[in-house]
């Protein structure tokens, strides 16, 4: 039976129902198109709406080259469904690093072909059908009516079946910054003014309903739903505008930031769609379009994972089966990396990234650097970065990151300026060869920063160069760094030619074979599956938050629901000593618990990962530090055994080929009991188990630096009775005899 039914799938349809379900017959997709002819799609889990029927389409713009061939009609309305397969797909795939060794990859798929006769144009719609959620996407094919086109706006609908809890930030083409707010749907135009990181060196908010993606909601009957996107490939970075009881219209234009300018828009002529109903709003670039096509091409997947378990938000890889497999030939120079780095002591205040006090500004063919009077609290001096070199080597660290060690620091920032950094140029205490002949002795390398003031323009003409000094010494990796507005001028940092600038970097590197770690850029969409050279990235509030008035406890518990879905974050964690004022003149502190801080090695998933606290910092706690020292970062397996958005995450990983296992478990403000069955080790055998718990009184905020260490030996039979502190957690190694 099960047989005839496959075999069927694989044979194109004529159908007309456009009806496909997942391959276990949980999620239900059903396309149409309504009596105006616009496309429309509903999808169910286990018989529930969880997108109830939303239009799909896309307004174009005009542009003065109409005539020559540019399309502006818009592809809305006036559709006829001409044809639709049904197909299905099943194939396991190894990725080049990550949670699991193999992921499958298996859906079913309809792929509907769509005319609009009164322009003789032909578009398709592809969705494909997951047990734990749908992508889709819009497919333009060359063809004589449909050339070059200029998106207004992409107008996806994704129609929400109540008032959902959501885990959202303000919708922003320039910062991704923010805490996560958690409120009903129907509550966020309230929450929105004070939700905006007003404070971020870059800010564009366009509706007081805008949110970002990933976007992670609950609803009232135990649905865990989440809406993205994949493959975010020569195309803007889509937001979400959620029509509420107060929309008139949806927004059409900037409604404040550091960066606001108003192009002269048109409302949008279609009907507003029903309450609690999200729209697609693309990020602009500086005409205030959003996008430049040419056929043929397509549009990033638009993803809806669903499920009744939290924990399946987690383990779903969705994301990345949507995108392309690796287009890299040889892979084997790409490796996971533990790090630490010339960074968090100038983060806190303490030190600082430029050499000198003594020039109102700079121009970089200006300056004879070997004449100017040093600051004394330069970092990325050759002592130091020796101080790091030796703490990598001592504790098995693979890099170490330093940041500050190319001329230019002086002036970085918000300055609207073009030529601000050569990334070849060393200050003159940044002995480069001595450094890394020093680094190499020992085992170890040193990571490239190359920080682009967001002067985009100024990081291509020199990048090739940069890359090539790089291959000279020996970094193999990279972080970037886009902060500040976007120069040229009135772009943002979503838009679709930025997106096409952060891959153009990614493509060049490979090139080199450097691996990227970029901040500030866009969230990511799974390309990492695409260009695994691709290890990190932030596009979030990272760790530096904490030196900057701190994050929530919870913050951790809800970014691998939101930011983690479309890859790795370079979240920068292993602050031990949290009260910064006890070693620095920062009042700021870090919300969490020294255990708290080694279960993030476990709950954030990275293959870059870095111990972001001082050395010496370190050394007070190096019983605990041996946590950091011994745990993996890739993995052969990853098994969440219980999940809460906001509250609580506990996963137990197998590293890369061995038989170890590692458990990290983080809690929200509340603190989390956790029985911890151990049955997912092997059967009969022993495992040497060291636990990393928080002490009885450890509190993240009054005692984050009491934590016990209890060894024993393990068999599979074992539970763990575990208690997290209020911001804290446990980490476990268990090494098998
Ligand atoms: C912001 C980044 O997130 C941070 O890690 C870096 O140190 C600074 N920019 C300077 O590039
Ligand atoms: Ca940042």
């Amino acid at each position: 039976m099960k047989k005839l039914f496959l075999s069927l799938l694989l044979l194109p349809m004529m159908a007309t129902a456009g009806n496909v379900k997942s391959p276990n017959g949980n999620i239900e997709v059903k396309f149409s198109t309504d009596q105006t002819g616009r496309p429309v799609y509903e999808m169910t889990y286990k018989g529930k709406a969880v997108v109830k029927p939303s239009h799909l389409g896309l307004e174009l713009a005009k542009d003065k080259h109409a005539s020559k061939g540019m399309s502006e009609t818009d592809l809305m309305d006036g559709f006829k469904i001409t044809n639709e397969e049904i197909t299905s797909f099943d194939e396991t795939w190894q990725p080049v690093w990550g949670e699991t060794k193999d992921i499958r990859n298996h859906y079913n798929e309809l792929a509907a072909t769509l005319e609009q006769p009164a322009t003789n144009r032909t578009i398709l719609i592809r969705f494909r059908v997951y047990d734990d959620g749908i992508g889709f996407r819009y497919e333009f094919p060359q063809q004589k009516e449909l050339n070059y086109f200029l998106i207004k706006e992409e107008r996806s609908e994704f129609a929400m079946a109540g008032d959902h809890k959501a885990w959202w930030l303000p919708g922003d083409y320039d910062t991704q910054e923010q805490m996560t707010q958690e409120t009903k749907l129907s509550e966020i135009r309230k929450r929105f003014r004070e939700a905006v990181n007003w404070g971020n060196s870059s800010v564009a908010v366009f509706s007081e309903t805008g949110v970002q993606t990933s976007l992670q909601m609950k609803s009232d009957d135990g649905l865990y739903i989440n809406i993205h996107e994949a493959a975010c490939l020569d195309y803007a970075t889509m937001h979400l505008e959620l029509v509420d009881a107060d929309t008139e219209h949806l927004s059409e234009k900037l409604m404040g930031g550091s960066n606001a300018y108003t192009p002269d828009p048109k409302p949008s002529p279609y009907p507003l769609p029903a309450v609690f109903t999200f729209v697609s709003h693309l990020t602009p670039d500086a005409t205030g379009l959003k996008g430049a096509m040419q056929t043929p091409c397509e549009t990033p997947w638009r993803t809806v994972m669903v499920s009744d378990d939290a924990r399946d938000m987690l383990s779903n890889n969705l994301i990345l089966n949507l995108n392309e497999p690796c287009k890299l030939d040889d892979t084997s120079w790409i490796h996971p990396t533990k790090y630490c780095g010339v960074w968090w002591e100038m983060i806190v205040g303490r030190g600082t990234w430029h050499y000198t006090n003594d020039f109102p500004s700079i121009k970089l063919d200006q300056i004879d650097w070997s004449k100017v009077k040093p600051n004394g609290t330069h970092k990325a001096n050759n002592e130091n970065v020796k101080r790091y070199i030796d703490f990598a080597a001592k504790n098995g660290l693979d890099q170490v990151l330093v940041e500050g060690w190319n001329v230019g620091w002086e002036d970085w920032a918000n300055m609207w300026k073009r030529d601000v950094f050569d990334f070849v140029t060393p200050y003159p205490d940044f002995d480069l060869k001595m450094l890394n002949d020093y680094a190499h002795s020992k085992g170890v390398k040193i990571l490239m920063h190359h920080e682009t003031s967001s002067s985009t323009q100024n990081y291509e003409r020199h990048i090739k160069e940069a890359y090539e000094l790089m291959n000279k010494y020996g970094y193999d990796a990279v972080k970037t760094g886009y902060v500040g507005d976007i120069i040229p001028r009135g772009d943002h940092h979503y838009s679709q030619s930025m997106n096409n600038h952060y891959l153009y970097v990614i493509q060049e590197a490979a090139k080199h074979h450097i691996m990227v770690n970029s901040h500030e850029a866009t969230r990511p969409t799974g390309i990492c599956r695409t260009y695994p050279n691709l290890v990190g990235g932030e596009s979030a509030r990272g760790t530096e938050y904490e030196a900057f008035g701190g994050s929530n406890p919870d913050h951790t518990c809800i970014l691998p629901f939101t930011r983690l879905q479309g890859g790795p974050m370079d979240y920068t964690p292993g602050i031990f000593l949290t009260k910064l004022s006890e070693w620095s003149n920062n009042t700021s502190w870090a919300r969490i618990t020294i255990a708290g801080s080694l279960a993030l090695y476990l709950t954030m998933y990275s293959p870059l990962q870095m111990a972001a606290d001082l050395p010496e910092n370190y050394e007070k706690y190096d019983d605990a530090f041996q946590f950091i020292r011994d745990v993996a970062c890739d993995w052969d397996d990853s098994r969440y055994i219980e999940a809460e958005p906001g509250d609580y995450i506990t996963v137990a990983r197998k590293a890369k080929g061995t038989d170890n296992w590692f458990v990290g478990g983080k809690c929200d403000e509340n603190g989390h009991k956790v029985n911890l069955k151990l049955d997912f080790l092997d059967k009969g055998r022993k495992y040497d188990c060291t636990i990393y718990a928080d002490a009885k009184d450890a509190h993240y905020e009054t005692n984050a630096q009491a934590y016990t260490i209890t060894k024993k030996v393990v068999t599979a039979k074992d539970v763990l009775k575990l208690t997290e502190a209020p911001g804290g957690g446990f980490a476990i190694s268990l090494i098998a005899q």
